[in-house]
């Protein structure tokens, strides 16, 4: 039995609304959440949802935690594309969540190994992580896992897939996409207490049918949602357009 949970939405923005809202009341029931973050293009508006809400007084991560999902290697802290950089533009410029419990990947580091030991141990420290955002490549991979990741990978260094590369190749405005990176892995993600999958747009449309309908496995690895006792995907009418199971 899945533990699966489907909201369809008839547009993006309200399928954005209602994942903004899922984080907003987790927080005001646990000041104290530990997020972890997805970055991407169909997560912009849904941080600017969750800024918003900050700049009304609806929210606060004055007490939470956040750590990102996954980070490019070998690209230094300021670049542009960097996932850090991001998470600075979109959210953290924007709220009060304190510098100290913000816990990112060193993708610049030259020994990812202990660095994602040391990411793995201070999860762990955290006491696991609470809510896991995520978004969904059009090959379906979580995190920077692409399809092969096994179910109980940790945090670790890994290939891109050309798909992705190209996929993410507008954040690097002509420049080469980075080949390898660092993500939570499969199992780490696992791990966290709920997980909420956030999905937009036709182009997200096979990948949400396999992760929803399709076999669970490492082929598919959005499927890996469907292990898990309490996870969310939101998306909207046009990404659930093929799927078989939806739920009201
Ligand atoms: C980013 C991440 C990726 C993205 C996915 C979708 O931190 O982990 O899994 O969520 O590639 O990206 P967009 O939203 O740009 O289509």
């Amino acid at each position: 039995m899945s533990g699966l949970r489907l909201e369809v939405w008839p547009t993006a923005s309200d399928a954005i609304a209602s994942a903004a809202g899922i984080v907003t009341s987790r927080l005001a029931a646990n000041p104290g959440l530990v997020l972890g973050l997805a970055t991407g293009s169909t997560m912009v508006p849904f941080y600017r949802r969750l800024r918003h809400a900050h700049a009304e007084g609806r929210m606060s991560l004055a007490g939470a935690a956040a750590f990102g999902l996954d980070e490019y290697a070998g690209l230094p802290d300021d670049d542009p594309a960097s996932f850090r950089n991001y998470l600075r533009r979109h959210l953290f410029d924007g709220v009060d969540l304190p510098l100290e419990r913000i816990f990112l990947l060193d993708g610049g580091t030259g020994d990812a190994a202990s660095e994602c030991r040391r990411f793995e141990a201070a999860i762990a420290a955290a006491g696991g992580i609470d809510l896991q955002v995520l978004g969904i490549g059009t090959n379906a991979h979580i995190g920077f896992n692409e399809p092969g990741s096994a179910f109980d990978s940790r945090t670790r260094p890994v290939e891109l897939s050309e798909a992705t590369r190209a996929a993410n190749a507008g954040a690097f405005a002509g420049r080469v996409v980075p080949r390898r990176a660092l993500t939570m892995g499969i199992g780490t993600i696992l791990g966290a207490r709920e997980l909420l999958l956030l999905a937009t747009g036709r182009g997200k449309r096979a990948a949400v049918a396999g992760a929803v309908d399709g076999p669970i496995g490492p082929s598919v690895p959005a499927s890996a949602l469907r292990l898990h006792p309490c996870a969310t995907i939101v998306c909207d009418a046009e990404t659930a357009r093929d799927l078989v199971k939806t739920t009201p």
